[in-house]
């Protein structure tokens, strides 16, 4: 699908020629003499057309419209939100037709944020969006062209930033989407570090692949011990987004990539157990990330790290209260085969301290506890440094890619003590995605550190099972956010001159 912005007046709208022309009619309306403005005033007054988001009123072949069918859609007051509504049950309405070509306008808004054209233009994404890749007959979404009208050049300046983010997040976003939706026998690790490889041919984007030679001289025992009972090799995939100067310290990206957890020997129940082909969200959502930061190319630098194999049961496989050695020299005794995502995590949190990062995000569909807490509306956000947790938690909100933050104390670490090792992999069953959180934070001790656990928010099971791209939008956001800190501030480097500089200079201040 491709946007086109057009500077379209509310008098030009009536003769654009589209197979649907879907128009945003705010709570505050003020009609002109334009027949398209003209009947949204009509239909608001006889009480046939609320100005709510979700309140549509269609119409086809009307005299003075050239376009074939109109909807008029409330918006309210078109904040971000409120589009995305408007839009989402705009193209929900035209599902059945026929529609190729749209024209989503923009010109009856009294003011227009960017934010709102990009909610647009998600909205436009996420309602067309169609998983074909292990389909025989492929029937892609017959909506190809979609421009997004505004009325006059101001408008399109505004809009036009709007559309540049809405546009890469989409890439983004679809690359995740599709990546996470695809079954783990087309999906293997291998496959998605060759998909982390066609990244690499993107202006300022590196990529490694270590096999399990590397990973074992690097002494990831903890991630070997999963990857173990597995046919399928391990990867451990390196990328890189250098868009600012080198000494400029990376945001690291650290994605869970199991590509099937069925548990291993702790198995899962075979209820829905196909869902786990989606355990591999947190690695498809560093993936997607770099894929919008080619598209950008913010001035800022971010490694992607993604420990990817398969958590199977098997002869090789490891067993309940079986001690390993992770990288960073701590022993862990493992209770629970199926808590397998913080055993590759913490062996990828150890590997990030080499790039002395400014902060470290992970993200992973780690626990079911996530899902009872929070359910699929707010990822949950655990951080040890308020700052990155204040920035994250903003880059959810301005994205509507929603988390929520939880706590970290170290009282919850206690059911992680065993007398076998230096740290156990479960604790009970009671606050289970906190105590999971609690075991990544001691292999995070020397950088600021946020996790993501994305469980509930990453894909949606029933009749519209799929992935999200979650939580690629609160990340890109997040990252662009970097830019505009470090733009307003001299910046941290790696070699942390800068950096103690301007710490001095704001502790004399204080
Ligand atoms: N990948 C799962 C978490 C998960 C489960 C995500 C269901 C989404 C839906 C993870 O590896 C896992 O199995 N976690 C266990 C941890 C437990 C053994 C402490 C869980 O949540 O049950
Ligand atoms: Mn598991
Ligand atoms: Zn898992």
């Amino acid at each position: 699908m491709d946007f086109e912005l057009k500077t379209l007046t509310r008098a030009r709208i009536c003769s654009e020629k589209t197979d649907a022309l879907v128009v945003l009619v705010p709570q505050d309306l003020t009609p002109g003499s334009d027949p398209v403005s003209t009947l949204a005033a009509l239909a608001i007054k006889s009480g046939d057309l609320e100005a709510k988001p979700g309140k549509l009123l269609s119409a086809y072949r009307t005299p003075g419209i050239a376009a074939t069918r109109v909807v008029l859609a409330g918006v309210g007051d078109a904040s971000a939100k409120n589009v995305r509504s408007a839009v989402s049950a705009a193209l929900a309405a035209l599902k059945s037709s026929n529609v190729q070509r749209l024209t989503l306008c923009f010109s009856t808004l009294g003011s227009l944020q960017a934010e709102a054209i990009r909610a647009a233009v998600t909205a436009c994404s996420d309602a067309t969006y169609t998983y074909t890749t292990t389909k025989s007959k492929a029937s892609p979404a017959k909506l190809r062209h979609v421009v997004v009208a505004v009325n006059d050049a101001a408008g399109a300046k505004i809009a036009k930033a709007g559309l540049d983010k809405g546009v890469a997040l989409v890439k983004g976003v679809e690359f995740a989407k599709e990546w996470a939706n695809r079954p783990a026998n087309h999906a293997t690790p291998t496959l998605l570090a060759g998909a982390a490889k066609e990244l690499g041919k993107l202006r300022n984007i590196k990529v490694d692949v270590l096999g399990p030679k590397e990973v074992a001289k690097l002494g990831m025992g903890s991630f070997m011990a999963v990857a173990q009972g597995s046919a399928e090799p391990l990867r451990f995939i390196v990328l890189r987004y250098d868009g600012a100067a080198k000494a400029v310290a990376p945001v690291v990206l650290v994605g869970k990539g199991i590509t099937f957890d069925t548990g291993g020997i702790s198995i899962k129940p075979a209820a829905e157990m196909d869902e786990m082909k989606f355990d591999m969200c947190g690695a498809a959502s560093v993936l997607g990330t770099f894929r919008a930061l080619a598209e950008l190319q913010p001035d800022l630098n971010v490694v992607g790290l993604i420990p990817a194999c398969e958590n199977m049961p098997g002869s090789r496989a490891i067993k309940p209260g079986d001690v390993v050695t992770s990288m960073s020299g701590q022993t862990i005794e493992i209770l629970n085969t199926d808590a397998e995502g913080r055993l590759v995590l913490c062996d990828a949190l150890t590997y990030a301290e080499r790039f002395k990062p400014k902060a470290v995000v992970d993200i992973a569909t780690l626990t079911g506890a996530c899902v009872i807490a929070l359910g699929g509306v707010r990822s949950g956000l655990f951080s040890s440094d308020d700052a990155l947790a204040a920035a994250l938690s903003e880059a959810g909100e301005s994205s509507m890619d929603l988390c929520w933050r939880m706590p970290l104390d170290d009282d919850y670490a206690e059911g992680l003590k065993t007398n076998f090792a230096d740290v156990a992999n479960v604790a009970g069953r009671a606050g289970g995605a906190i105590t999971a959180a609690k075991f990544l934070h001691r292999f995070a001790a020397s950088f600021p550190w946020a996790h993501l656990d994305i469980a509930g928010t990453a894909w949606k099971g029933g009749a519209a099972k799929g992935a999200t791209g979650r939580p690629v939008p609160l990340l890109l956001d997040y990252l662009l956010g970097q830019v505009a800190a470090a733009k307003a501030k001299p910046s941290t480097t790696a070699s942390g001159k800068t950096a103690k500089k301007t710490r001095s200079a704001s502790r004399t201040r204080a």
